[in-house]
């Protein structure tokens, strides 16, 4: 008993030796340890033996028990602290090693220059609402004082995709559509910008598509005075407190009185420069009194309310305040040119 007692210990250490992982070791415990395990099996022979040897052996059992399970349990620990280490350089991080150099996207500069124009007007109480870019021809120009065969439909160069459906070519039906919407006929503010659509061959002043903001205001008591005073704000914060404005007649169906508005060239504070070819101004927007015929489509009587609007295009905007030469640049997603208005922006931050 004695010599197999020792042999199994032996045997016992010498198997730990060898083992490298757990679920190895996992099975040598089973075979020593386990129900039919060489140690478990040992204890049914103390039987044959003198209650004197029993004694002995017995105590010997015992120890070698208590000593194996000892070897295994320290065994466990030491592969699992092997694992770890492991893992730990496995995961080392070398925090010496250079940053990869994460790409930052920019705002377009349409966004950044339709985002200051909405703040100014929330500011202002005015509410921002967006509109339909495939419109029917009777907000886009019936309600807007432009009946079918009206000559100064031929102002703006249309995509019609059926006879009574088009792309629109302006973002005024927002107007149309808000007045006959608001049915309590209260005073209206808001602004509508947007993209609009015309049959126009690309060039570097032309674009068949490009953006627009409406703006409309209707309440009692408005004069050309209010218009006025509403677009020079909207100047001032766009090209700065210098920034003046002037009033030119002219023509829009759904406006009367109406004006095309100028701004003073920003490059040259009025003396006259290449950029506003020597006049001293830049025309930037049209805009007028709301039309009484177009009040009432709207369904506001014009014997009480008045109105104004205007709608300016914040493409040439981005062109006359970042010098941009060519409208197409704001269509070609090209990265190059983009990325310069990210720098703007931090500046102007
Ligand atoms: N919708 C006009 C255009 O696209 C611009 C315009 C002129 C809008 C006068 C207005 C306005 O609201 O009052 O040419």
């Amino acid at each position: 008993m004695k010599e197999t007692i020792i042999k199994i210990e032996k045997a016992l250490q010498n198997e730990l030796k060898n083992v490298q992982d757990l679920v190895a070791l996992n099975s040598l415990k089973i075979n020593y340890l386990g129900k039919k395990g060489k140690i478990t099996l040992l204890k049914k022979e103390l039987a044959k033996f003198s209650d004197a040897e029993k004694k002995e052996f017995g105590r010997m059992f015992n120890e070698l028990k208590v000593k194996a399970t000892t070897l295994i349990e320290e065994k466990v620990a030491e592969l699992e602290e092997q694992a770890f280490t492991l893992k730990l350089k496995q995961e080392e991080i070398d925090v010496t090693l250079p940053a990869t150099n994460l790409k930052k996207g920019t705002k377009h500069p349409l966004t950044i220059m339709i985002e200051e124009i909405e703040e100014l007007f929330i500011s202002m109480g005015y509410d921002v609402i967006s509109g339909p870019e495939i419109e029917l021809d009777l907000y886009n120009f019936e309600r807007l004082n432009l009946p079918k065969n009206h000559p100064a439909r031929d102002m703006q160069d249309s995509l019609y995709i059926t006879g009574e459906v088009l792309l629109r070519t302006h973002t005024s039906p927002a107007q149309a559509r808000y007045m006959e919407a608001n049915k309590e006929k209260t005073p209206i503010r808001i602004i509508c910008p947007g993209k609009v659509y015309r049959k126009d061959e690309d060039d570097a002043t032309h674009s068949h598509q490009f953006m627009q903001f409406e703006g409309l205001v209707v309440d009692k008591n408005l004069s050309v005075a209010n218009l006025k005073a509403t677009l020079e704000l909207l100047v001032q914060k766009l090209f700065g407190q210098d920034a003046k404005i002037r009033f030119r007649p002219s023509y829009f169906p759904f406006t009367e009185p109406s004006f095309e508005v100028d701004v003073t060239c920003f490059k040259c504070q009025g003396a006259g420069c290449r950029i506003c070819k020597d006049t001293g101004w830049l025309e930037i927007l049209g805009a007028g009194m709301v039309h009484p015929e177009v009040l009432k489509m709207g369904g506001y009587d014009p014997e009480v309310f008045s109105g104004f609007a205007f709608g300016p295009g914040p493409d040439r905007m981005v062109m006359l305040k970042y010098g941009v030469n060519d409208i197409r640049q704001l269509y070609l997603n090209n990265i190059d040119f983009l990325k310069q208005f990210g720098r703007l922006e931090k500046e102007e931050n």
